[in-house]
């Protein structure tokens, strides 16, 4: 039986974080340079229902029988296995690796799980379609933290441009005109939960401060999908630095994080916010082909562990077999 591999990218939150969380939209998008891989191949020599699991990056190496019920692999590979029905699949070695930076705000997780369910899937010959894909690496997300709005899964899985309501269908966005994103990297890991648990506990306490801070990013959403949809992603800029003052004001950014989207302001870019879950992690900035070099060597300069230039745009999944 050949070795059936799968993958998924990375991905950054353009616009809405946080705020989609409490049902307003998000535009979220795939990140090629970065991706996770799964790698399945069967052990004819070993016992049926025998499932090795390595994940090399976080020195994990054990059966799937062995793995607790909360760890993030063991309960993907478990999802698939009660989905297809199967209790005995043949014995089998499922190796992860992934380029994606951890807890840094790019989906690693989400990528993780898509790559694996997609491979296990596959190797157990009946590959699940996207939205089946989509809603076992949901099932996952929830470990991370218990009120993950679906937006990582989401564009993880389908690896095109979305705008994203929780509890509605997904809708691709139209992206006549590609544009250029840097993305600078605080290297401060910001687990997720720490962040949306924070803003829960604050939003429960003074609802009616938060609300307002909510709606205004839901418009700037709308306006972001409007600009991109009219190939004019040079209004993107204000409307990123306007939803970094309000993720601010949510009490999500942090020195470092502020420091970097100044730098790239200062360098050019016409505009820069937090992205992901904020606290640390990633930040993006808008830039043109004629600046991003600079602005990536200015958040280095101010402090990112790495910069990555990324161009958005509507192009096909890279898929493999
Ligand atoms: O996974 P991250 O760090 O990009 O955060 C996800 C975005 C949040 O809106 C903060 C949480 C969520 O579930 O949507």
């Amino acid at each position: 039986m050949p070795a059936i591999t799968a993958s998924a990218p990375g991905k950054i939150i353009l616009f809405g974080e946080h705020a989609v969380v409490y049902g307003r939209p998000a535009i979220a998008v795939p990140v090629n340079q970065v991706r996770a891989r799964a790698i399945v191949t069967a052990n004819p020599g070993s016992a049926p229902g025998t499932v090795r699991i390595q994940a090399p990056d976080v020195g994990l190496e054990a059966e799937l029988a062995s793995l607790g019920q909360d760890h993030p692999l063991g309960v993907a590979a478990r999802l698939v296995l009660s989905e297809l029905g199967v209790t005995r699949p043949p014995a089998c070695t499922l190796r992860i690796t992934s380029s994606i930076p951890l807890s840094a705000g790019m989906g690693s997780g989400a990528a993780v799980s898509v790559a694996l369910i997609r491979a296990l899937s596959a190797f157990l010959g009946q590959a699940l379609p996207p939205e089946r894909v989509s809603a076992l690496a949901y099932e996952v997300e929830k470990l991370h933290h218990g009120t993950p709005s679906g937006i990582d899964n989401t564009v993880i899985t389908y690896a095109l441009p979305v705008y994203f309501t929780r509890g509605q269908p997904v809708e691709m966005l139209r992206l006549p005109r590609p544009f250029m994103v840097v993305i600078g990297d605080t290297g401060i890991a910001s687990p997720t939960a720490i962040a949306v648990g924070d803003l829960r506990r604050a939003w429960q306490t003074e609802p009616a401060r938060y609300e307002p801070l909510f709606d205004a990013v839901g418009r700037i959403v709308q306006a972001g999908r409007t600009a991109i949809e009219a190939g004019q992603p040079q209004a993107l800029g204000a409307l990123m630095n306007e939803n970094h003052a309000l993720l601010r004001q949510m009490g999500v950014s942090c020195t470092e994080l502020d420091r970097l989207v100044e730098a790239a302001r200062a360098a050019g870019a016409s505009g820069a916010k937090l992205s992901g879950a904020g606290r640390g992690g990633n930040m993006i900035a808008l830039a043109q082909p004629e600046n991003a070099q600079a602005v990536a060597q200015a958040l280095e300069q101010a402090g990112a562990r790495r910069a990555l230039i990324t161009l958005v745009q509507k192009d096909e999944p890279a898929r493999e077999g």
